[in-house]
């Protein structure tokens, strides 16, 4: 089936997604954005805290729409993907399922859980796919560590520490990503990722504790979490904006078990054992965005929800990481189960 996508949002997500459907022989039919210059194919001032800077589009033989509501019109168009700004992506979304669209959203799946409830209740009433864009659970290094995980040979995890450190996000559209009450801040837009991939590996532990600092307008820029399971296993993640210009983003993370160690730095995935050197262990090509893309694009075209990101496992991580929010707003520990 000849699939057909519309993407909503061409900051710097909906460049890399637009970028991603090309690498996957996906055929972009819409795009949709405020901004006149991006609709003119005048990309350049397109930036984040990967990748290089945007350059000149050719948009011949794409529909280009001055806004989300004009491309929700478009027939011609099979799945929406939403790569908005964080507080727009419950309200477009469900008018997106509501106008019959398969949908596509970035993460975090919402502001809040409370309206990630509303977007899964709208897919099920319009019998429509929603798909929750958590690249971790995608990106080759994650994926690996799970399969080594659950597959067991090495036993059991003893500690998990992850880590997620930018310079302060200068980029967005308005300036969005800095005010909390539309992005969340680093608590929710970036340190979800870890959030997320914690309950995915792991599942929910019994309680959150955090700590954050605070930007001058009270938004968390750096939290630190542990989440409690069982007494004796350490989990930690920790995500932090606040870093000056030049600060080189990365992620990072290292897993004990009983019988090897992982960690991810850079590029690489490593396993130690007991004795000799640590073990480059074999990645998928590709980044996360284009793992993900493919196995959403995968799943509407055999019309099935997704096995690895269902919509209430994206709800629940925002949940988490409202408990975290919580937790270091009030200096407690938080029950999450
Ligand atoms: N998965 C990841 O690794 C990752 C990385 C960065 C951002 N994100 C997420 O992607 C989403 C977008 O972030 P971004 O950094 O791309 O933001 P951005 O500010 O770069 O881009 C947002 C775009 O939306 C457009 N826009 C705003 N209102 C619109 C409307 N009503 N109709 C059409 N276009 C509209 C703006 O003009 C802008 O081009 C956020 O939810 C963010 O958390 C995910």
């Amino acid at each position: 089936m000849s699939l057909k996508v519309g993407i909503i949002g061409l900051g710097f997500m909906g460049k890399v997604h637009f970028d991603t459907y090309a690498k996957l022989g996906v055929k972009v039919a819409a795009i949709a954005d405020v901004d006149p210059r991006k609709r003119c194919g005048d990309w350049s001032g397109i930036l984040g805290n990967i990748g290089a800077a945007g350059q000149r589009q050719n948009l011949r033989g794409i529909r280009v729409y001055e806004d989300a509501a004009g491309l929700l019109r478009d027939s011609a168009v099979d799945v929406v993907d939403i790569t908005l700004p964080t507080y727009l992506h419950a309200p477009w979304t469900i008018k997106a399922l509501r106008a019959g669209y398969h949908v596509i959203c970035e993460k975090p799946m919402a502001l809040s859980s409370a309206e990630a409830a509303a977007m899964i209740r709208a897919a099920r009433s319009a019998r429509r796919h929603l798909f929750i864009a958590q690249c971790i659970r995608f990106w080759p290094a994650y994926a690996a560590a799970r399969a080594l995980v659950w597959g067991g040979k090495f036993g059991q995890v003893l500690s998990a520490v992850f880590t997620r450190v930018s310079p302060k996000p200068t980029w967005s559209w308005q300036n969005w990503i800095v005010n909390e009450r539309q992005s969340g801040a680093a608590a929710l837009d970036l340190h979800i990722h870890d959030a997320d991939f914690v309950l995915h590996l792991l599942g929910k532990p019994r309680s959150v504790q955090s700590r954050a600092s605070r930007n001058k307008q009270g938004g968390l820029d750096h939290i630190t979490t542990f989440y409690n399971y069982a007494p004796g296993r350490l989990v930690q993640a920790e995500g932090a904006w606040e870093y000056h210009a030049g600060f080189p983003f990365s992620m990072a993370f290292r897993i004990a078990l009983d019988k090897a160690t992982l960690y991810f730095v850079g590029a690489d995935l490593m396993l130690c054992r007991a004795t000799g050197s640590p073990r480059k262990m074999p990645l998928q090509a590709g980044d996360g965005y284009y793992h993900e893309l493919k196995h959403f694009v995968a799943c509407i075209r055999r019309n099935r929800p997704s096995g690895i990101v269902p919509p209430q496992s994206a709800l629940e991580s925002v949940r988490l990481v409202e408990a975290e929010i919580k937790s270091a707003r009030t200096g407690k520990i938080v029950k999450f189960r």
